[in-house]
């Protein structure tokens, strides 16, 4: 899949801002702080349903303005998707498909994006949280169902806590009993359900991260996932344990058993990433992380997922980047941005975009210098394709 189109209201620092993107590599290049990961951040918003900088949506819309839009167009298999999202300062986001409303969580089904980031190290590097949260939205985009059962699952989780943290310390009261009863016959079916889920993802993950890891490091060191839980493998055994837990439970107020604790485990020649691997070994590991993502939802039914590569190269020494470049490069599309343009190996340059202070400035061919231009006899067709709307308005000023 690939997205073709995509148009920016009030969303970071773009006032207005309409792109469009090639088949194949697209490079957004700028200095730093001009809006280039706020542009991939948007298509990560649609893929995710959230943001994968920030918690909250406000920082999403533009200081002072109260809601910001994303459109774009999605094209998978000769069949094209427009998305639409409005976030909201005040009150629900809205999300819509080829003009009918959608619920935001359905979103990963129209766009399937796998996003490689600095921030990834945390993945191999902070607590559980960041893989719990890495395992599930594969999991969601491999089979969009599951977004409804893992929101369960989060509110089960709140309103059990906020029942023990109230009955905390002391005995139930008799309603109360029935109340923690209902919600742990819900704990039982739903963190089963994940819990599956997430067992049956790291065994089909797991012979993709080792090849990935031996592509992007150039080594052959093993890297290895599993995944650690305390969920019981049945109904029976999860009750059983809930039983034995609930005095620690009422004692702490908070559900002390569920998947809501697993962690995935990433060891590297045997030994905890985390506590072991170096700080460029981290760094294969997390990008191995994602390539094997990647291929995993490559190997599924829908198609090639959109591979985003926020600011990676500059990390990276010269070997890693080629043999990143190659792998993503194979993607049906891939979206780059970059502060240095050299950073960026070549294969990977074909389609420039400019990003100047929240201003899509140039695109395609034109992206290239005067002096690169002043050997091309012909006019690019697609140099004009997209321009920032702001620079649109000021060409039509002139023109008139
Ligand atoms: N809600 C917002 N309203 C206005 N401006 C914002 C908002 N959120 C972020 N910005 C601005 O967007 C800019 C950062 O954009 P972005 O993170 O896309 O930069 P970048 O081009 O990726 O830079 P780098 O190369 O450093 O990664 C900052 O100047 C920031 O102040
Ligand atoms: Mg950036």
């Amino acid at each position: 899949m690939r997205v073709s189109r995509l148009a920016l209201t009030d969303f970071r620092n773009y006032r207005s801002a309409d792109v469009a993107f090639e088949p194949g590599a697209n490079l957004l290049v700028g200095r730093n702080g001009q809006g280039k990961t706020n542009i991939v951040e948007s298509l990560v918003w649609i893929a995710t349903g959230s943001s994968h900088r920030v918690p909250t949506d406000v920082a999403l819309i533009r200081a002072g303005e109260q809601r910001a839009i994303v459109r774009c167009t999605v094209t998978n298999d000769e069949r094209s998707f427009q998305l639409d999202v409005e976030l909201n300062a005040k009150g629900a986001n809205r999300a819509q498909a080829n003009g009918n409303g959608v619920r935001i969580r359905d979103l990963p089904r129209y766009l399937q994006a796998v996003l490689f980031s600095p921030e990834d190290l945390q993945l191999v590097r902070a607590d559980p949280a960041g893989r719990r949260r890495f395992l599930d939205e594969l999991a969601v985009m491999r089979a969009p169902r599951l977004a409804g059962v893992h929101s369960d699952l989060d509110r089960v989780l709140r309103q059990r806590n906020s029942l023990l943290k109230s009955a905390r310390a002391s005995r139930l009261r008799e309603d109360e009993l029935t109340t923690l009863e209902v919600w742990d016959g819900r704990l039982v079916e739903l963190g089963l359900e994940v819990l599956r889920t997430r067992q049956a993802l790291v065994a089909d993950l797991a012979p993709h991260v080792a090849e990935a890891y031996r592509v992007v490091a150039g080594d052959e060191h093993r890297a290895e996932i599993a995944l650690v839980t305390n969920v019981p493998a049945d109904a029976e055994a999860f009750r059983a344990l809930l039983a034995q837990r609930r005095r620690d439970e009422l004692d702490r107020g908070v559900s002390l058993v569920g998947p809501h604790r697993d962690d995935l485990e990433l060891q590297l020649n045997g030994l905890l990433a985390r506590h072991y691997a170096s700080h460029g070994e981290s760094w294969s590991f997390a990008l191995a992380l994602r390539l094997a993502s990647a291929q995993l939802l490559r190997d599924g039914s829908g198609g090639d997922p959109v591979m985003i590569l926020d600011d990676v190269f500059a990390e990276l020494d010269a070997g890693r980047r080629q043999r990143l470049a190659e792998a993503a490069g194979g993607f049906e599309q891939v979206l780059i941005t970059a502060a240095v343009e050299d950073d960026v190996p070549e294969a990977l340059r074909d389609h420039r975009i400019r990003i100047d202070a929240g201003v899509v400035v140039e695109a395609g061919a034109a992206a290239r210098t005067p002096v690169e231009r002043a050997g091309d006899p012909d006019v690019d067709p697609d140099a004009e394709a997209v321009v920032g709307v702001d620079e649109r308005a000021d060409a039509e000023a002139v023109d008139g």
